[in-house]
This record gives structure tokens, sequence and C-alpha cells, in this order.
């Protein structure tokens, strides 16, 4: 590792305290003018880092420029998630962890990008990723269990980030069928998820799950301004730290990934999630049909009541509330 990586590491471990220049060199086996040197190359890459006249250096706590170091701190497997990778910019970070996989990348391997210049959504769709103002990440996983629990991972991804944003941000966030995710009636988050398909074992060789959140994100573009919300705008301007709630959504993960099996978390997906009972459309590739949401069942498939009658359970797809 690199004198740069080791001094950010013990900067975000002390994140609001100050270092002298004496300790961070004595903890490296540095030169105090390489301490020097290093923290000059973080300001110019927008560290906010205070030089406290003869006392050392601070990290500020507003600091909010995303790294591997800014991030363990927060996270509790650190075994499973030792390798986290970021990037400046991305075309997509699902893209570059599908490349990862096949290269057999682990399992728990994270990409996390500032921006996106080919951020995708579901049927798709694009995914508006602009530098610096959003979560846009992705995460590796090979789960051992049968395909049919496996593919609940999006809708128990959905639940973990609902409530990494309650930890973290003390907001409550809903789901709409299948995997986005709403504070108010508005999207603040989408989830993607793919998948390698290994037939012969019968499971996954691998899932990539992507997440998007706007976090500080004010400009959207005309057409998602009326639809689309930030976590900041929710609460008023407060700081959010991307680093915080990252680490406490790869937590919720691992503790999701272990309920596949019984599908508890089910109980809770069907409880935020503000379709059921309502008028819907549901959007066939031909036809859009009206419909009722009436139930999810134990795959987290939705159920619903076509116009003439007739029930139908979706796996996929998409749907819209119907204003009445
Ligand atoms: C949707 O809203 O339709 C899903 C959006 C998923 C966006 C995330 S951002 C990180 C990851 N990389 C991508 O290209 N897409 C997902």
């Amino acid at each position: 590792m690199s004198a740069k990586h080791d001094v950010l590491r013990l900067l975000e471990d002390s994140k609001g305290k100050t270092l002298s220049g004496n300790d961070i060199a004595g903890a490296l086996n540095i030169t105090r003018a390489a301490v020097w040197k290093v923290i000059n190359t973080l300001k110019e890459e927008g560290y906010k880092i205070s030089a406290v006249n003869k006392k050392g250096y601070c990290l500020e706590d507003e600091n909010d420029i995303l790294s591997p170091q800014s991030i363990k701190p927060y996270i509790n497997n650190v075994e499973l998630y030792d390798n986290i990778i970021v990037h400046k910019s991305l075309p997509s970070t699902n893209t570059e962890a599908k490349t990862l996989a096949n290269n057999s990348a682990k399992s728990g391997t994270v990409i996390i990008s500032e921006q996106q210049t080919e951020g995708k959504g579901r049927l798709g769709r694009k995914f508006y990723s602009p530098n610096a103002s959003g979560i846009y990440m992705s995460m590796i996983f090979r789960l051992k269990n049968p395909i049919e629990q496996s593919m609940l991972i999006t809708s128990a991804t959905a639940v973990a980030v609902c409530r990494a944003i309650k930890t973290v941000c003390n907001l409550d966030c809903q789901i709409k069928w299948v995997n986005d995710i709403y504070i108010d009636s508005k999207k603040v988050c989408g989830i993607l998820t793919e998948a390698s398909v290994n037939f012969e074992a019968q499971q996954l060789d691998y899932i990539v799950i992507g997440i998007g959140i706007n976090v500080t994100t004010d400009d959207f573009p005309p057409e998602l301004s009326e639809i689309a919300t930030s976590l900041q705008e929710k609460l008023d301007g407060v700081i959010v730290s991307r680093s915080k709630l990252i680490g406490e959504i790869l937590n919720e993960m691992d503790v999701i990934i272990d309920d596949l099996e019984n599908k508890s978390f089910l109980k809770e997906y069907k409880a935020r999630s503000f379709i059921l009972g309502s008028e819907i459309n549901v959007i066939f590739p031909t036809v859009t049909r009206r419909a009722t949401a009436i139930d999810f069942n134990e795959f987290g498939h939705l159920i619903v009541k076509l116009e003439d009658g007739e029930i139908k359970t979706l796996s996929s797809g998409e749907i819209s509330i119907r204003k009445v």
C-alpha cells in the first residue's frame, strides 16, 4: 500500500481529531517531510484537512470523499468486505462489477464510483448519476442458496437499504414493487440486480446488486424533477455521511442474506410497500392493463387482480399507481 493510502487510513480512523506529523510519521515509518507531501496531495484531491499549527493534521468531520478508508470504520464484517474499490468515474458500477465477477472476484467485493457516465436503470433505462452527490455502488455476492432463495435478494436489498437509511438518517422509506425506494411519494433510490446462472449446480454463480441513492442531488433533469428526491432534501439540508450510509447498507446486507432462507424480511417488505390495495397499471411488453395490487407471495412476486377479475402473479415488470 502507498504512503497516501496509509496516511488517509490514520486520518479516517481519527476523523475530527488532530494527529501530529510526528505521530503519523512514527506510525508509518516515514519522514515528516513525506507526511507533509502526502497531506498536500490529499488536500489537492479535495480532502478537507486542517493543519493545526504545531499540533498536527485533522481530517474534518464534514469530509465526504469516498474511499475504502472512509467506509471501513463503519463496517462490522471486515472480512467479508475486505475488497472495496472506489473509482472517480465509471460508465456503470454494475458493468464493472460483472467484469470483475467474471474474472473470479470474491464474494463481498464492492465497487463504488463518485459518478457514472452510463448509469443503468431497470428495463434498459438510465440512472442519473452526477458527480459526488449520490451513492452508486455494486456488490458481488456468491450465494450458496438454491436459486429460488437467491432470487429474493432484490426484495431483501430494498429492505436492507430502508433499514440503513432509517439508522443513518432517521427517515422512513417505502418500497414500490419491485425495488424502488420512495420517501413521501418521490423516488430516492433504485436497485438493479444482475446475475449469472450456473445451470448444472442449480445455483447463481454470482449476483451483482447495484444501488443508486440520491444523497445531495438537487439538479435533476426535467423528466425527473417531479418524481425524484434526495435524502438531503428530506432532511432540510442536514449533511448525510455517504461513507456511513454505505457502511450501514453493507452491514444490513450481511444480516439479510442470512435471512434469505427463512424469508423473515418479507413481512417488512410488505409493511413498507405502498402499493397494496392501490389501483395500478400493469405495463406488459405490448399492453397496459388496469389492476388492483392485492398481495405478495412467498417469493416477493406481486399478486394483482386485473379489471376483468383475473388474478395474476407478476414476478417482475413495471407498474404505475393510477390516480383515481
Ligand atoms: C432503477 O431505478 O431502475 C435502478 C437503478 C440502479 C442504479 C444503480 S447505481 C449503481 C449501479 N450501477 C448501475 O449502472 N446501476 C446501478
